[in-house]
Order: C-alpha cells, then structure tokens, then sequence
C-alpha cells in the first residue's frame, strides 16, 4: 500500500508560499557563505544549499540553487523548471516528493518535505521504488545524471537531490 497520498496532502496542508519568500527575502541579500551559518541552515552541495523551515504537519527544505547553477542562465534555468514540472506529475509510487518551486528576490528554490535519513528496513521499498522512478522518468522524457540522494519523511523514501534532472531532448 502506498502511503504517498498522506505525505502529498501533509506536504500542502504546511506549505505556505508567503512564509517560503519571506525566508528568501531574509536570504537573498547575504553571501552563499553568510548563508551557512543560520540555524535554519541543513547542508549543500555544489549547486543548492537547504535550509529548514519549520511547519506543522511537516517542516519543510527550501532548497535555494547557488551561483554555481544559476549562472547557467535563464534559459537553463527555465528548462529545469520545466523538467521538475514534469517530474512532478509522476509523483506517485515513485521517489518523486511532492515539490514546488519558487522565485522570489532574485533567487530560484525548489520545497519539499524536510527528510530523514532512511532506515535499514526501508532498503527493500526503495530498491523497488528506484527502478519504478527510473522507469517513470524515463517514460515522461527526463534523465537524472546523479546518484540518487533518498531521505524519508512520514515513512515514505524520497529523492532529495534534483538538480541533475534534465529534459531529455
Ligand atoms: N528535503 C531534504 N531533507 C533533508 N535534507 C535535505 C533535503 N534537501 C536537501 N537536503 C540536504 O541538503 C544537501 C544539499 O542538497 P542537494 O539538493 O543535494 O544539493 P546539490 O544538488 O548541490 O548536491 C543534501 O545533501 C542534504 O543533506
Ligand atoms: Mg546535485
């Protein structure tokens, strides 16, 4: 039984888009670097940095993309936004999370739940759902050039980690 409709409507019952630009608006004016040392800070990589905020029934990531990957252009950034809407109708029984992105103060971010680390006995649910997400991404015309990074969140795996989604054509 999948208990992904639970996490979809929990994830929209605590996102408020308002609360998401108002914690750009904080962001936007300090350096990536500056950015590190706030409590809401969670981690990076090379192309976004994640930050908390918390929400009931769920706290979520606002994961804002950094220079490394904005300064690919508007253009590129577009074609990402598209491939994430894309990625979004495929959300069910897969390790696509209900997600969102927003711009706002000049800077582009995706929402998603906040995730876990997935525990050991989760390892068989997510073998099976990452050949499902590979199947389904590749039906819908996306690749994901990247290892997958899974957290869970209300018992249920998700990939945390899109920035190397692409449309494939
Ligand atoms: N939804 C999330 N829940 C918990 N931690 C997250 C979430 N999204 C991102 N993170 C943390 O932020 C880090 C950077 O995000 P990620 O999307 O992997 O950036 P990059 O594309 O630069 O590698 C992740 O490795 C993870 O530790
Ligand atoms: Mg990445």
């Amino acid at each position: 039984m999948t208990r992904f409709p639970d996490l979809k409507a929990m994830f929209y019952a605590s996102f408020d888009e308002s609360r998401a630009a108002t914690l750009l608006s904080r962001l936007a004016p300090l350096s990536e670097s500056a950015r590190r040392s706030l409590a809401q800070f969670i981690g990076e990589g090379s192309h976004f940095q994640s930050f908390e905020l918390v929400a009931s029934p769920l706290s979520l990531a606002v994961n804002i993309a950094k220079t490394s990957f904005t300064k690919g252009g508007d253009l590129w950034v577009k074609r990402w936004c598209e491939a994430i809407a894309r990625a979004r109708q495929i959300e069910e029984d897969t390790l696509v999370p209900p997600m969102t992105v927003i711009h706002h103060a000049g800077l582009t971010a995706i929402v998603m739940p906040k995730g876990q680390d997935v525990g050991r006995d989760c390892a068989k649910l997510l073998n099976q759902k990452l050949v499902l997400t590979a199947k389904a991404l590749g039906h819908a015309g996306l690749v994901m050039d990247d290892y997958p990074q899974v957290r869970q969140a209300n018992g249920v795996p998700f990939i945390v980690d899109w920035s190397d989604l692409a449309l494939v054509d």
